[in-house]
């Protein structure tokens, strides 16, 4: 059992903070959000990720873990204090390292014993170093003993909608540090998932984490500009997937078409790595390829909208998704929300529904009518365009949808429906990358 805080109680430290407390940790979770504190003490979740809540109340009704706003009390004693804060883009697409400054500052001005810091945010490559002199500093400043610690680097590899199950099963654990002991330290508490643990040096340990997600946001881009040829040349992007897939060298997952990347990491992670590259003199030409495919594969939507409907000047359009990705209620840079910005600019009217996603969503869209239902959504509806892959989107009545709305156009951007089907039912479908299916 070792004693544990995590700093930053939002979609990544409240979940690992979880799991820690769930493998036997005494786990304290600490976020200066007064508000979110309060409500996770009363048992209200303040993200939707399926099995949290559950987890939370048996690991906190076991005594294993606690919420706080209090840094003396989060930092009593603790062998480990993860930082889990947020790393939001700034103006020129670098991280912003605010939250991790002020956590640094904290930590340094309130522990007074031998710990190991361990940074679990996305932070740029050389932000474990600069983390070490910010509390080096911070303690000279203010008069205080110099401070044992050690840094390592653990990025984090979760995915929100299965976060627990990953957290729980990791691919790998990535750990970096310039002391292999603390390393080493950290490992231990990872021991019990059984996985492959790797130990790096502390820079080439943040770098793992923006390649690996610059990689998945490529092989997603690469294969909407195989989508967008295979709707040009009438081939079928979901069986061309599941051809290239099928290699061994190559694999399935991130091959799925669709309206792009969207979410909290890959448009932030992308841009800071870019950012990055440029900052130290090299051309990242493939992620601004990536960046910019991605940027291109939603004004398709609004392309293939305005034909379809012969212009969207007061035409209604059903929004099926607001979230990013399904199984969260996670808004941030979800392709939902820009095109529905782009559909208002040119004039028309949206209505929506998401099955966790409306509740962030409604200040960001706020001309939206946000529906309870599907079918309330289709009501009336000159297009229905399919933005988030919900299960509950996946087997709809169809013979409903169609009756009730104004004009049976359907853009399904995340190619959940069967093309043919669609047709034969009498919907004027669009599909991504389905040539084969579709005009
Ligand atoms: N969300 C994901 O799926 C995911 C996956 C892997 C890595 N990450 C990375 O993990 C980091 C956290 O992401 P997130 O999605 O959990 O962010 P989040 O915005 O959901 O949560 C961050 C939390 O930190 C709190 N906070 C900010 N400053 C603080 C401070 N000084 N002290 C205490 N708390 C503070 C905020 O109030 C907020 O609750 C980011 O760097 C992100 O890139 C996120």
């Amino acid at each position: 059992m070792s004693k544990i805080c995590v700093v930053g109680t939002g979609y990544v430290g409240l979940v690992t903070g979880t799991c820690f407390a769930d493998l036997g940790n005494d786990v304290t979770c600490l976020d200066i959000n007064e508000e979110r504190i309060e409500k996770i003490n009363k048992g209200i979740m303040p993200i939707y990720e399926p099995g949290l809540e559950q987890l939370v109340e048996t690991n906190v009704s076991a005594g294993r873990l606690i919420f706080t706003t209090d840094y003396a009390l989060a930092l009593t004693n603790v062998e480990y204090v993860f930082i889990a804060v947020g790393t939001p883009s700034g103006d020129e697409g670098e991280a912003d390292l605010q939250f991790v400054r002020s956590a640094a500052e904290a930590i340094s001005d309130q522990v007074n014993h031998p710990i190991i810091v361990v940074n679990k945010s996305t932070v740029p490559v050389g932000t474990g170093d600069w983390v070490t002199d910010i509390i080096n500093k911070r303690r000279k400043t203010t008069g205080g003993e110099p401070l044992d610690f050690k840094v390592v680097s653990n990025p984090e590899f979760l995915r929100e909608g299965s976060a627990i199950s990953d957290c729980m099963n990791p691919d790998r654990v990535v750990l970096g540090s310039t002391d292999r002991s603390a390393a080493q330290k950290i490992a231990e508490l990872y021991t019990p998932l059984r996985c492959p643990v790797m130990i790096t040096d502390l820079r080439t340990a943040e770098m793992i984490k923006y390649a690996s997600n610059a990689f998945l946001a490529t092989k997603i881009s690469f294969i909407n500009e195989m989508a967008n040829m295979c709707e040009e040349l009438g081939a079928d992007v979901v069986e061309v997937a599941r051809g290239m897939g099928l290699d061994n060298r190559i694999g399935p997952s991130f091959l799925d078409a669709g309206l792009g990347w969207g979410g909290s990491c890959f448009p932030k992670d992308v841009k800071a790595l870019a950012h990055m590259a440029v900052l130290h003199g090299t051309h990242p030409q493939l992620l601004q390829a990536v960046m910019e495919i991605n940027r291109n594969q939603r004004r398709r939507v609004i392309y293939k909208l305005r034909n379809a409907l012969n212009g969207l000047n007061e035409k209604t359009v059903g929004i099926l998704g607001l979230s990013f990705k399904p199984n969260t209620d996670d808004i941030r840079d979800a392709p939902a929300l820009e095109i529905i910005h782009m559909l208002e600019n040119e004039g028309a009217i949206i209505k929506a529904y998401d099955p966790q996603g409306a509740e962030n969503a409604k200040t960001m869209i706020p001309r939206v009518t946000l529906c309870e239902t599907p079918y309330k959504v289709a009501e009336g509806a000159d297009a229905l365009v399919v933005a988030t892959e919900w299960n509950e989107f996946k087997q709809l009545d169809f013979e409903r949808i169609k009756e009730v709305m104004n004009q049976p156009v359907v853009i399904d951007g995340r190619n959940i429906w069967d093309p043919e089907q669609m047709l034969e039912k009498g919907f004027n479908y669009f599909g991504v990358g389905r040539g084969s299916n579709t005009h």
